[in-house]
């Protein structure tokens, strides 16, 4: 199955606009996060519009309407990544969905089972945004557990080669991401598993950069909890998720406490409501949360495998593009093998933010800098790229564009 780009773009109404002096939008930041179809910009203002109210709480019409209209974008979410609806928790962003992770581990008492201290281990990967390496530092620092990592090989993968001594039988976490976001590097997640699942430890998944892009079924990746944001997936600002196994969720302490997360509560003390409700203290981000419903439900119209293969298309004409300019160098996997569709260069003696200054300037909307990942840059031995990155909405003429652009660049700052 395969879709019309065109199609597409009428479906979100970004497109219409120009920029830069009437200059044609090509926007190429959909890693940093992605445009928004009316159907999600519609969802959202219904919500406002017509059902506003504070879910969970109320004996009124809009109340019960409001919490319909949650519960039921929950259900979606779920259906969208093969999760059951109490496995999926709403939260305000992917980064969250991580620290809710790490805090709640982080306030275990000895005997359950993520209680962590001085002598356990957690195990994170060179290869990580700050949003999954810097809780994990912190979770490592308040309890006294040790933090180990995967490196990254020079052509662009996790390092693999010393498993056995990463993950021991002392891990009890492995946070790692399952796309890098700025090499594109989709990471073989079964070796990872089965190690992790082999030593008692739980599989942490950051998939901020796949499950946007490519069909995703919990039960058969393996992992124990999984994250994503609601922006990177078409959906609204202010909404991730955090999906984990029931059993683990039981286990799991809360990280927020207050209203609408308890069974009970005393002067002193309070006991807790069962997941998804004891991970959602407070009045949940409700008009996003219906919004991601919409963003899976069109996704899934489209049709995730068929995304998946256009951006396979759409990085192996860039790919091949991108390696004959002069003095452009990949940062990533520079062929298309277990990668997406994020792509991160540099060119000799041109500075990505000049570089993304005078992309700008021709309408070309790319990311500069260390994409938040500051080790993995110092691994691969740059200060900062130029981000490309692709989604349903871009085709063959973006990438076009793009090069043009970057020939232009290399002439305007006097290479060529
Ligand atoms: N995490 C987002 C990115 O990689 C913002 O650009």
């Amino acid at each position: 199955m395969s879709f019309s780009v065109t199609d597409i773009r009428r479906d979100f109404p970004i497109f219409e606009r120009t920029i830069r002096d009437g200059k044609r939008l090509v926007y190429l930041d959909s890693g940093a996060t992605s445009q928004k179809p009316w159907a999600v910009i519609n969802a959202e203002t219904d919500f406002y519009t017509k059902h506003n109210a504070a879910v969970h709480r109320g004996a009124h019409q809009l109340a019960e309407e409001a919490t319909d209209a949650y519960e039921g974008a929950r259900a979606k979410v779920a259906g969208f990544i093969g999760a059951q609806p109490e496995e999926v928790i709403f939260t305000k962003s992917a980064t969250e969905s991580l620290n809710l992770v790490a805090y709640a581990m982080g306030n275990a008492e000895s005997g359950n089972r993520f209680a962590l201290g001085e002598g356990d281990e957690i195990v994170v990967s060179e290869m990580e945004h700050h949003a999954n390496l810097v809780p994990w530092q912190q979770l490592a620092k308040r309890t006294g557990a040790k933090l180990s990592w995967f490196k990254v090989t020079s052509d662009a993968r996790l390092d693999l080669t010393n498993i056995d001594e990463v993950i021991t039988p002392r891990t009890k976490v492995v946070a790692i991401t399952h796309q890098s976001n700025v090499l594109g590097t989709i990471n073989p997640l079964d070796a990872i598993v089965k190690r992790a699942h082999e030593v008692g430890a739980v599989v942490v998944l950051d998939a901020c950069q796949s499950v946007p892009h490519m069909p995703i079924d919990v039960a058969a990746l393996g992992v124990d909890f999984l994250a994503f944001s609601g922006h990177k997936a078409i959906g609204p600002t202010g909404v991730g998720i955090l999906w984990g196994r029931s059993p683990l969720l039981s286990e799991l302490p809360p990280f927020l406490t207050g209203g609408s997360m308890v069974t009970s509560v005393t002067m002193t003390d309070a006991t807790w409501a069962q997941a998804p409700q004891k991970f959602e203290a407070g009045v949940p981000n409700m008009a996003q949360a219906v919004g991601l419903g919409a963003a899976c439900n069109y996704l899934t119209s489209i049709g995730m495998q068929a995304i998946r293969d256009h951006e396979i298309a759409l990085t192996d004409y860039a790919l091949k593009k991108l390696v004959e300019i002069a003095e452009l160098n990949i940062i990533g996997p520079s062929t298309n093998e277990s990668r997406g569709s994020t792509i991160s260069f540099t060119i000799n003696e041109i500075h990505p933010h000049d570089l993304g200054q005078f992309l700008d300037s021709q309408g070309i909307a790319v990311r500069t800098g260390h994409h938040c990942a500051w080790p993995l840059a110092k691994s691969m031995n740059v200060q900062s790229t130029t981000r490309a990155s692709f989604y349903l909405y871009n085709n063959e003429e973006d990438v076009d564009v793009l090069v043009q652009g970057i020939q232009s660049a290399q002439k305007y700052f006097g290479r060529f």
